[in-house]
C-alpha cells in the first residue's frame, strides 16, 4: 500500500500548477492529505476542480511543480493506486464481471460481494447470464444510475487506498442520485482516504476538511 515516503501522507500536492496549452487552469496548489482523512472540495464550476483530481488519479501531470500520489509521482504508477469515479462512467464493451474486474484477478465471491454492495446483485442474479452477461448488447439499457453503480463496484473491487470521486451523482435525477450515493456511503465507511469533489455540500456530512476552489486556486 503507501508506505514509502512518509508513512502518513497519502496524496502531495507542492506548488502544482497546470495548463491546457496556454491556458493557466491550477496555480501553485501546495496540499498534504493524510492516510484515513475525507476531504471535500467544493467551488464553482470551471475553476480547476477535475483537472486536480485528474492529477491525482494519474490522467494527467502537473505542468509544473510535484504531485506525490501514493508515494508515485509517474502517472502511470499513481493510477495503479487509486480508484475513482467520475461525473460519467465509461462501460467497455465487456461482461459485467469484466467492467468490474478490469484485468485483475478478483474472484466471483469478491464481484458477488460489491454487488451487493452497490445494490446491483438483485439485478444482475435476474440476468440469464449473471455476472457474465456482456453489457455491449446491454449498455444502451442501462439506466445513468447503475452505470454509476457499476463504476462504484468497479472502485470497490479494486480495494485502493485513495478514493477519488469527481460529482459522482451529478449527472443523475434526484432521486437515483440520494439511493446512489447511499450505496457509496456503505462503501466509504470502510477507513480509506476519500478526496470528493461536489456541489453538494450535504454529501460532505463528517468530512474533516472541506477545501474551496476558486479561479485555480485551493483555499487549504
Ligand atoms: N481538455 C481540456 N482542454 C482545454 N481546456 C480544458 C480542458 N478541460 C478543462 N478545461 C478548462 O479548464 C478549466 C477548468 O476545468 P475543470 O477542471 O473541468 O473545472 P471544474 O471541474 O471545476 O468544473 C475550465 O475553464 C475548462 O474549460
Ligand atoms: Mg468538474
Amino acid at each position: 500500500m503507501c508506505n514509502n515516503v512518509t508513512k502518513s501522507i497519502i496524496a502531495d500536492f507542492s506548488k502544482v500548477s497546470y495548463s491546457y496549452g496556454e491556458k493557466p487552469v491550477l496555480s501553485d496548489i501546495s496540499l498534504s492529505i493524510t492516510q484515513g482523512e475525507r476531504v471535500g472540495i467544493v467551488g464553482e464550476s470551471g475553476c480547476g476542480k477535475s483537472t486536480l483530481l485528474k492529477i491525482m488519479a494519474g490522467l494527467i501531470a502537473p505542468s509544473s511543480g510535484t504531485a506525490t500520489i501514493c508515494g508515485e509521482k509517474t502517472p502511470s504508477e499513481i493510477r495503479k493506486k487509486i480508484s475513482v469515479v467520475m461525473q460519467s462512467s465509461m462501460l467497455l464493451p465487456m461482461t459485467i464481471f469484466e467492467n468490474i474486474t478490469m484485468g485483475h484477478d478478483y474472484d466471483e465471491k469478491h464481484v458477488r460481494e460489491v454487488l451487493e454492495k452497490a445494490s446491483l446483485l438483485e439485478w444482475v442474479d435476474s440476468l440469464p447470464q449473471g455476472m457474465h452477461t456482456y453489457l455491449g448488447d446491454r449498455a444502451d439499457e442501462l439506466s445513468g444510475g447503475q452505470a454509476q453503480r457499476i463504476a462504484i463496484a468497479r472502485a470497490m473491487c479494486k480495494d485502493a487506498p485513495l478514493l477519488l470521486l469527481d460529482e459522482p451523482t451529478a449527472a443523475l435525477d434526484p432521486a437515483t442520485a440520494t439511493s446512489v450515493m447511499a450505496s457509496l456511503d456503505a462503501f466509504t465507511a470502510s477507513p480509506i482516504t476519500i478526496v470528493h469533489v461536489t456541489h453538494q455540500v450535504e454529501y460532505l456530512k463528517g468530512y474533516d476538511r472541506i477545501l474551496h476552489m476558486e479561479g485555480g486556486i485551493l483555499h487549504v
